[in-house]
């Protein structure tokens, strides 16, 4: 269940008369438990409760209906309840249908309320149903329940009106929408006189049965279309004329209305009835926008950027620089004077703005810096010097953009009435100002310099519908020219797979003539280059949340030399953290923020999270394109190992239609004396077998012993069939090994080697990476790396941590797993000098780890590696690795990844400065390949 269906079930469940039977239950049920979770408690067989009438949930709550009067009393005895403890509940809960209390035991908050409120903190338990957020979030339940109750009038208007849903018909239900939305906003706040002007018009002018619904509305709305003094011409019907005129592009244009059932008119009602002055614009929008969104509406916008990490966003980018000078101007009336003027003329543009999230909270954070100024100036009355049009952004999605006109709109109602007064407010509210300043178009098709001009003052175009779409062009010029422009938002990621076709000609449009392996990139990177192209022309910075992979892997050295050509350094960056907002058991998406400048000034920024989940900051001189302290080096695979290690090489790979390959009951059907099976049969392993256990075999024949081996029947039976499977490939290399189908076709070990084998990928959960030890004479496929007949030590190295962060950062991800690659990972890797106690030292450590595996006989890797039973043996061992291997960087233990990174940088740095520019990669050649 999402939050949304969550407020709705808990709302259901208020209105009813209380049950004090099934309370405990029913509310269960409203957080999403399923019947048989349910009856398992009722029946006692999972309810863990100690108190009589209890009802305890283990890992999730204890709750208990109690006497009229004993709400304190009981929830004191649930929190002292052992069970409570043992049974680790996250919340207590009491009520007597009177009153309701509760606590969240994580945190010690508490909730007291009457019994029926209890519906409107719904927000208050969401983590019961697996929901983390954020306080901002919880505290504004009213945007969920207004979005749940659009929800459904949407859907019920689509249902009445089956001929709204094509795609030009769409637009302008949306539009209805945010009329609607404004309406009900409008009359809860004084904007429309009387109390309930809008929705009481409408239930009292309408008929029961809804016929008329879309006349009674459609007459209001020509009325807010109407100025005063045309009324009369206009023959507006007299109940109509206590609407004010509104206009401002969103009352322009024709007054369709869908028609009503009945039901959608007793939806509108309720909905019209909420208590419209708790909208949050930054919260509502980006829940709002989703119900437009067939796609997207299940998940009703519960994937947007939360508050806080827009404001990690905006506060590094210009918003914390605002706040220092005002502070600094400290209470001398010219320099904050001069700070308010920089106000007036900076520009925010947010290039896939959504529902205007970003923007809003720009504009909310400097009214707040303005009003501050104010107050220090004795000016509390002034009106904004700050334009709203100076708030600029392109979206794709017609609904998304309207949303985030109104959000702006009803913002900068907001922060009037909060810094002026509801008065002064109301006075220029009316009517709104028919601009548009948030385009409806693809950003990465659009000219930015056009929508976001740095010159010019000039009106160049003003539409009769401002809100007719598309319109690729803003209409007006900024207000207070000659300002700084930032650039910000959270742009939509897309790894290269998953890109459309039109996005892939987008990206290759914008990259074509800078680079030819554009096609790796993510989609996001089309907006960085765009926004240090627009860096180029005028006094810019920007600042993007940001899929981590463009600051990993193969993308770095891909887009990053681009962007630092521009003259753009990184100026401030937020490393690596997982995306966390209102989705149901959020998803495994990791982020970073990247800030890219023309004027970086002298000390960059970057901030990171330690392990206890604190934001740490830290200057830097430069920071590059992996996010790490140290100077911009793009660390490119080679084939030449960078320190002394032994070289990391491909395992071999058959080509062979399967014949060569056996499995245990394959090799018994051969009928070979033990003799020929030790000639001819090997063992076989790719990263599957390694990491499971898995037992597999292969016919392995050298040139020598081919003649012997097809003497013998059923291997030369199987010899043939692959002769002829290579004959058939279409691919020339295939066809020429046809001659030499005893072999694999690519071979790189001689067959009786030990190997240290890595698996190609490795998932993320895992805290090391699962490097294996093979037999002698195991043959190692494809599927892995290896490094063959290797000293022992190499393998202390791949097992570390320090190894692990370096694989992370410049191998990067695919999906969630780590990707590793030999001449990316394994050959630049830069290791300081080692002596041959050194090597002594961490051969002692890699059999530690093999002895602390060994002693878990017959656990396979994948159960050894598994993080939350990782045997502390195993784990003691991988620790002493470590210890060793840091000393010898460092002569102590890094205090963390951040530690590691920059020292590796550094070494990298130095190692590959003496030893000159890496050989680029161009793959090692196998052994017998062509032989
Ligand atoms: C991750 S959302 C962020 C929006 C908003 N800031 C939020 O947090 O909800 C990305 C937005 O970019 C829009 N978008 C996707 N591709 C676009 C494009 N090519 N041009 C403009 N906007 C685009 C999507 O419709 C979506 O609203």
């Amino acid at each position: 269940m999402n939050a949304v269906e969550i407020e709705e079930a808990v709302s259901r469940l208020a209105e009813q008369p209380f049950d004090a039977a099934s309370f405990c239950f029913a509310f269960l049920e409203a957080f999403g438990n399923k019947e048989t979770t349910l009856k398992r408690l009722r029946s006692g067989d999972s309810n863990q409760s100690d108190l009589l009438g209890g009802v305890l949930q283990r890992n999730n709550i204890h709750l208990k209906v109690c006497a009229e009067g004993e709400v304190t009393a009981t929830l004191t005895a649930l929190r002292q309840s052992p069970a409570t403890t043992r049974q680790k509940a996250k919340f207590i809960l009491a009520t007597d249908g009177k009153s309701f209390e509760a606590e969240n035991l994580a945190d010690g908050e508490t909730l007291a309320c009457t019994h029926p409120e209890f519906a409107d903190h719904f927000g208050f338990f969401l983590p019961l149903a697996g929901i983390t957020t954020v306080k901002q979030i919880r505290e504004n339940a009213f945007d969920i329940k207004a979005t749940g109750r659009l929800n459904r009038l949407y859907i019920e208007l689509l249902k009445d009106n089956p001929e709204w849903s094509t795609e030009k018909r769409r637009e302008d239900l949306n539009h209805f929408m945010a009329r609607l939305i404004f309406g009900f906003f409008a009359e809860d706040t004084a904007i429309f006189h009387g109390e309930r002007l809008f929705t009481g018009t409408i239930e009292q002018m309408s008929a029961r049965d809804s016929s008329d619904t879309h006349q009674v509305l459609s007459e209001i709305f020509r009325a807010m279309n109407t100025k005063l003094a045309e009324r009369e011409t206009a023959q507006i019907k007299s109940w109509a004329n206590g609407f004010p005129y509104v206009n401002g592009g969103l009352f322009s244009g024709g007054v369709d209305v869908p028609r009503f059932s009945k039901i959608a008119r007793s939806y509108l009602l309720h909905v019209g009835n909420l208590d419209w002055t708790k909208i949050n614009p930054d919260i509502f929008g980006s829940m709002i926008q989703a119900v437009a969104d067939d796609a997207e509406r299940g998940a009703l916008g519960m994937h947007y950027t939360s508050v806080p990490n827009i404001l990690k966003v905006l506060n590094p980018l210009f918003l914390d620089p605002l706040r220092t000078s005002l502070a600094e101007a400290g209470e001398n009336a010219r320099k904050l004077l001069n700070l308010r003027q920089r106000l007036a003329r900076i520009r925010v543009f947010d290039p896939a703005c959504g529902s205007g999230n970003f923007l809003v909270i720009a504009y909310k954070e400097m009214r707040a810096i303005e009003a501050e100024i104010n107050r220090l100036r004795g000016e509390t009355d002034r009106p904004s010097d700050i334009p709203l049009t100076n708030f600029r952004g392109i979206e794709l999605r017609n609904f998304s953009a309207e949303i985030a006109r109104l959000a702006l709109v009803i913002a900068e109602y907001q922060c009037d009435v909060h810094y002026r007064g509801q008065k002064l407010a109301l006075l220029e509210f009316l009517p709104l100002e028919a601009t548009n300043w948030i385009t409806c178009g693809n950003a990465l098709r659009l000219d930015w310099l056009s929508i976001c001009p740095p010159t010019g003052k000039a009106v160049r175009l003003r539409a009769d519908d401002l809100f007719e779409t598309p319109l690729d062009q803003a209409e007006i010029d900024f207000k207070n020219e000659g300002g700084e422009t930032y650039i910000c938002g959270n742009p939509p990621y897309l790894g290269s797979t998953w890109q459309s076709k039109e996005q892939k000609s987008e990206i290759n449009s914008i990259f074509e003539g800078r680079t030819k392996t554009w096609g790796s990139l993510d989609y996001v990177s089309g907006w960085f280059i765009k926004a240090a192209d627009y860096g180029t022309h005028t006094q810019a910075a920007a600042a993007f949340v940001s899929t981590n992979s463009i600051c990993q892997g193969q993308q770095v050295p891909i887009l990053w030399p681009l962007i630092f050509q521009t003259g753009h350094a990184i100026h401030f960056a937020h490393t690596s953290f997982k995306w966390a907002n209102l989705a149901s058991h959020n998803a495994g998406v990791t982020v970073a923020i990247v800030g890219i400048s023309n004027n970086p000034g002298k000390l960059r920024r970057l901030y990171s999270f330690n392990e206890s989940g604190g934001a740490v900051l830290r200057e830097a001189e430069n920071i590059n394109a992996y996010l790490v302290s140290g100077p911009n080096v793009v660390v490119a695979p080679t084939d030449e190992v960078l320190g002394n290690m032994t070289a990391m090489d491909n395992g071999n790979k058959a080509v062979d239609g399967g014949h060569l390959l056996l499995e245990a009951h394959e090799v018994a059907e051969l009928g070979l004396s033990p003799e020929q099976n030790r000639t001819f049969v090997k063992r076989f392993a790719g990263s599957f077998e390694a990491i499971n256990g898995a037992i597999r075999y292969c016919l392995w024949i050298t040139d020598e012993l081919k003649e012997s081996a097809m003497q013998i029947p059923s291997i030369a039976v199987r010899l043939k069939t692959v002769e002829e499977m290579r004959l058939k490939s279409s691919k020339k290399l295939t066809r020429d090994t046809a001659a030499r189908p005893h072999a694999f076709q690519q071979v790189r070990q001689v067959g009786n080697e030990v190997s240290i084998v890595v698996p190609q990928v490795s998932s993320e959960r895992r805290d090391y990476l699962p490097a294996v030890l093979m037999k002698p004479g195991t043959i190692i496929s494809n599927l892995a790396l290896a490094v063959y007949d290797a000293p022992l030590w190499n393998m202390a190295l791949v097992a570390s941590r320090i190894h692990l962060v370096w694989i992370a950062t410049v191998c990067g991800k695919m999906k969630t797993d780590f990707r590793y690659s030999n001449t990316l990972g394994w050959n630049t890797f830069p290791v300081p000098p080692l002596t041959e106690q050194n090597k002594a030292d961490l051969t002692r450590c890699a059999e530690d780890i093999l002895l602390a595996r060994e002693a878990h006989f017959p656990a396979t890797i994948a159960d050894l590696y598994d993080p939350e039973t990782m045997p502390p043996n195993l784990r003691a061992a991988h620790e002493r690795n470590d210890e060793t291997l840091e000393r010898i960087y460092l002569g102590r233990r890094f205090k963390n990844d951040t530690e590691r990174l920059e020292t590796l940088f550094s070494l990298y740095t130095q190692m590959t400065a003496r030893q000159g520019a890496p050989k680029k990669a161009g793959g090692r050649k196998p052994k017998s390949y062509d032989a």
